[in-house]
């Protein structure tokens, strides 16, 4: 494990990571337990993960936490994503203060209980100076909800003349998303062998290296996140140029 980081900290490191933390109900299946289970225990490989992106010196980590559709699983088990959500966030700020780490979130969250609303925007505020690691949660999060939402917001803007058509560009659109404040996702990540991306960040992964494994969620630890990496600063990222120009860039 000591070899592998410092094989990695000689390369270029993703600036931005995302992951779609998926297997827990899985997780829990294979060892009899009911999925709450599985949450809880993806809850120690979110504070692992945390920590091996701070440790190298990723920048940005978005960790999709919960998707507009998860609101249809069983109450109970809503009730114990968001249970565990607040006292993960009540036992985890003295380490977010101690290491540096700023708290964001992304989604509708006006749409959960008062109690998380009030817990995030606790620790968000009392984060907020820290510049180590932006840590963003996808919390009742969907993509197209938020591609939704910016269209409506410029054309508003449109409609007032505060803003011309012709106005309309690419940087427009990044600065109306719920990501305005991060740089684009570099490196992807699914676990659980599910090859999909599930409304998750459709517009900010456009030039996205993507990582499927086949590790659970709760069975993902720094070890499975540096291997990770190690793949992804063997990929050459071309951003829809050719190797040679690449090559010529990189002299
Ligand atoms: C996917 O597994 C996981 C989720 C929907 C929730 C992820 C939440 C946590 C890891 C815990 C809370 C998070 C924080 C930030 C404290 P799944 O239930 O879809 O698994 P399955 O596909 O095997 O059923």
């Amino acid at each position: 494990m000591k070899d592998l980081k410092a094989k990695i900290l000689k390369g270029s490191l993703p600036n931005h990571i995302a992951i779609i933390m998926d297997g827990n109900g899985r997780w829990a299946k294979s060892k009899g337990k009911p999925r709450v289970f599985g949450h809880k225990n993806g809850v120690t490989s979110v504070k692992e993960i945390i920590e091996g992106c701070a440790e190298i010196g990723v920048n940005y980590l978005t960790l999709y936490a919960f998707s507009t559709e998860n609101w249809n699983r069983p109450k109970l088990e809503v009730k114990t994503l968001m249970a565990l959500l607040v006292s993960s966030l009540k036992k985890e700020l003295k380490t977010l203060q101690e290491n540096n780490i700023k708290l964001n979130t992304i989604g509708t969250i006006h749409n959960l209980p008062e109690r998380a609303q009030k817990e995030l925007a606790d620790v968000i505020e009392k984060t907020k100076n820290n510049n180590r690691l932006t840590l963003t949660l996808a919390l009742s999060y969907g993509s197209r909800e938020e591609i939704v939402n910016v269209i409506k917001k410029i054309s508003k803007k449109v409609v007032n003349k505060q803003l011309g058509l012709e106005e309309i560009n690419e940087k427009i659109i990044n600065n109306h998303l719920y990501t305005f404040s991060l740089p684009d996702v570099d490196f992807m990540i699914r676990t659980s062998g599910e090859k999909r991306i599930s409304n998750f960040l459709l517009w900010q992964i456009a030039y996205a290296e993507l990582y499927f494994t086949n590790t659970l969620w709760p069975d993902f630890r720094k070890e499975n996140l540096f291997n990770a990496i190690f793949e992804y600063q063997n990929r050459e990222r071309r951003f829809g140029k050719t190797s040679e120009q690449i090559e010529k860039l990189n002299e």
